[in-house]
C-alpha cells in the first residue's frame, strides 16, 4: 500500500513574513467558534509572542503565542496546528517552547482559556477555576461575544514547582 510521506517539522520563533499564514490557521479554527479571530495587525504587532512549526517546504503547520500579562503571569493564547498536521506532537511542542520562555523570563504561572483542557493536560497542566486568574486576564474577554456564558476552561502550570520540562520531541 502507498504511503503518503510525512515530513518532519521544527518549532521556530515567528517572523514578520510568517503573519499571514499564522492568520489562516487561527481563522480556519475561529470560523468554526474553536478559539478566537485575530486581525492581522493584532498578529503583527504581538508577533515577537508567536511561534509557529514549519516544515521542510516552509508551509506553516501550527502556530501559538505567549503573552506576558503581569509581574509573574503568561498566557499561552493562539494555538493551532492544522488538521493533516494535528497528532504529531507539534502543539505539545510549541507549548513546551512557551513555558520554557516564561520560565526564562522568571514569570510562576503560564495559563490558558481552553476547550481542549485534555490536550493542556497531557503537557502538564492542571485545571483551575476561572475565578483564580487574576483581573487583569479577562480585559480581552470583556470584548468577545462570548463572554456571558462562556464554556472555556481555565489550565495553569506552575514553573515554580516544576523543573524543565524534559521534551525535546522528535517530530514525524
Ligand atoms: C489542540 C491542538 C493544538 C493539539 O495539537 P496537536 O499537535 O494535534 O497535539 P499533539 O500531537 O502535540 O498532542 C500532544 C498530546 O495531547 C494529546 N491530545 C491532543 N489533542 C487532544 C485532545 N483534543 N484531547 C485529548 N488529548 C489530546 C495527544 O494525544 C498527545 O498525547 P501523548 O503525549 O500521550 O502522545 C490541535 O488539536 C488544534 O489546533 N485544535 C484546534 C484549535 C484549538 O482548539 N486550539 C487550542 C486553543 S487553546
Amino acid at each position: 500500500m502507498l504511503q503518503t510521506a510525512v515530513q518532519p517539522a521544527v518549532v521556530r520563533r515567528a517572523r514578520v513574513a510568517d503573519a499571514p499564514a499564522i492568520q489562516h490557521l487561527i481563522t480556519t479554527f475561529a470560523e468554526r467558534d474553536e478559539m478566537l479571530h485575530r486581525s492581522l495587525g493584532e498578529i503583527y504587532e504581538n508577533i515577537r509572542d508567536f511561534y509557529v512549526a514549519e516544515d521542510e517546504d516552509g508551509r506553516i503547520l501550527g502556530c501559538g503565542a505567549l503573552h506576558v500579562c503581569w509581574a509573574h503571569l503568561a498566557e499561552i493564547k493562539s494555538l493551532a496546528v492544522s488538521e493533516a498536521a494535528q497528532g504529531r506532537g507539534i502543539g505539545k511542542q510549541i507549548v513546551v517552547n512557551c513555558v520554557e520562555e516564561a520560565r526564562e523570563l522568571g514569570l510562576r504561572t503560564v495559563f490558558a482559556l481552553t476547550y481542549r483542557p485534555e490536550f493542556f493536560a497531557r503537557v502538564g497542566f492542571r485545571v483551575v477555576d476561572k475565578a483564580t486568574l487574576p483581573h487583569k486576564v479577562w480585559n480581552e474577554c470583556l470584548r468577545c461575544p462570548k463572554f456571558v456564558g462562556c464554556t472555556e476552561i481555565a489550565v495553569v502550570y506552575d514553573l515554580a514547582l516544576t523543573a524543565t520540562l524534559p521534551y525535546s520531541l522528535p517530530m514525524l
